[in-house]
């Protein structure tokens, strides 16, 4: 096994069974052995610095149904809302006294927010603060539309592709939602420009070592500049309420398996990380993961953006989340950056 290691960490890439292999047969000391190459290789790259991004969760609105996801459009018990472009730039004015160089206006697919309108409220926050990036989660769009925000000067664009296994993706999407067409939005938003993140949760349902092994293989061939993965956590009203959640164990093993594909990704030690172990998020970050992502949203907003249930910092106000961050990241060596945090492929 550590010879795996050993070839991934020479050369950023190993055979499919050989992945499979790591995967199936890890254990703790193995495990322990690639944190180590990982943290290194994220030292590296990038130092002890550790990135923050802004999140602000702009409207629980979506008119997908995904089955894992808490705010599903079938889900009739969600209070909807919507933030307006004054109080998202409320949000962004407040993220950045505190600090925050991005800000991520991540949203279920609401159509309320036209092309026009969401054009306008990226064109406001690059003028209110041009030495910020803006970051965008608003799911599947067209071309002219993904360009059209570029233009406004939007700078990244996360969209999980959530699993590269054609079945394993008609299991949890309904039908009219395809794989190729995820795969195809995140071309299109590499090809315009955009610093692209995919990404998946671990241990979703029906999610095999096979589908890991397709979905890294996918990450190499798309070569984003960030991927987020964090653990499938059951969310009580939709359709995978009994379903088991993903494991702390398996997701610290891909963020370190990620980490030596990619060195110089950036990567998330996400929410849902933080939300199933306590140490969850400083666990991510010495697995080598080097991003937190805590929210700017409204405190009054917070609980009704639950994708799953559980999640933390729902009740904490944005100045909290962003010492109690410090405080942890600190506990563990690393800094906090005050920086944009590009990829290092941007000049
Ligand atoms: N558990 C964990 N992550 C989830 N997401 C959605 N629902 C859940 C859940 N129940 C993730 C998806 C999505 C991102 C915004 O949140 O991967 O892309
Ligand atoms: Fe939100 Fe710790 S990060 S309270």
């Amino acid at each position: 096994m550590k010879q795996l290691i050993d070839k991934l960490y020479q050369t950023s890439s190993l055979l499919p069974q050989e992945y499979k292999e790591l995967i199936d047969n890890r254990n703790p000391e193995i495990s322990e052995y690639l944190f180590e190459k990982a943290r290194g290789v994220r030292i590296r790259n990038y130092g002890y610095d550790i990135y923050i991004r802004g999140l602000i969760e702009f409207t629980n609105y979506c008119r997908n149904d995904c089955y894992y996801c808490g705010i599903r459009k079938s889900n009739s018990s969600v209070e909807r809302y919507r933030l307006s472009k004054e109080q998202i730039l409320d949000c962004c004015k407040m993220g950045y006294d505190l600090g925050f160089r991005t800000f991520v206006l991540q949203g279920g697919e609401d159509g309320y927010y036209s092309d026009e309108k969401m054009v306008d409220i990226i064109r406001s926050i690059k003028k209110g603060y041009p030495m910020c990036a803006v970051t965008l989660s608003l799911g599947e769009k067209g071309y002219e539309t993904y360009k059209a925000f570029y233009d406004a000067g939007a700078d990244r664009y996360l969209l999980r592709h959530e699993t590269a296994n054609e079945e394993h993706y008609g299991r949890l999407h309904p039908s009219k939602m395809s794989l190729k067409n995820r795969k195809k939005c995140l071309y299109d938003l590499k090809e315009i420009g955009y610093q692209v993140g995919c990404g998946f949760m671990v241990g979703s349902p029906y999610q095999t070592t096979d589908c890991l092994v397709e979905d890294l293989q996918f990450i190499k061939e798309l070569n984003p500049h960030m991927v987020g993965i964090g653990p499938f956590i059951p969310h009580h009203g939709t359709p995978f309420a009994g379903e088991t959640a993903g494991t702390l164990e398996l997701t610290l093993f891909l963020l370190g398996i990620i980490r030596l594909m990619l060195p110089q990704v950036l990567l998330p030690a996400t929410t849902a990380l933080g939300t199933i172990h306590t140490k969850g998020r400083e666990m991510g970050v010495l697995a080598g993961a080097n991003v937190v992502m805590p929210n700017l949203s409204p405190v009054d907003v917070r609980k009704k953006y639950l994708l799953y249930d559980n999640k933390i910092c729902t009740g904490d106000e944005a100045a909290e989340c962003r010492y109690c961050l410090q405080k942890r990241i600190e506990a563990i060596g690393c800094h906090i950056s005050v920086s944009r945090g590009d990829h290092k492929s941007i000049l």
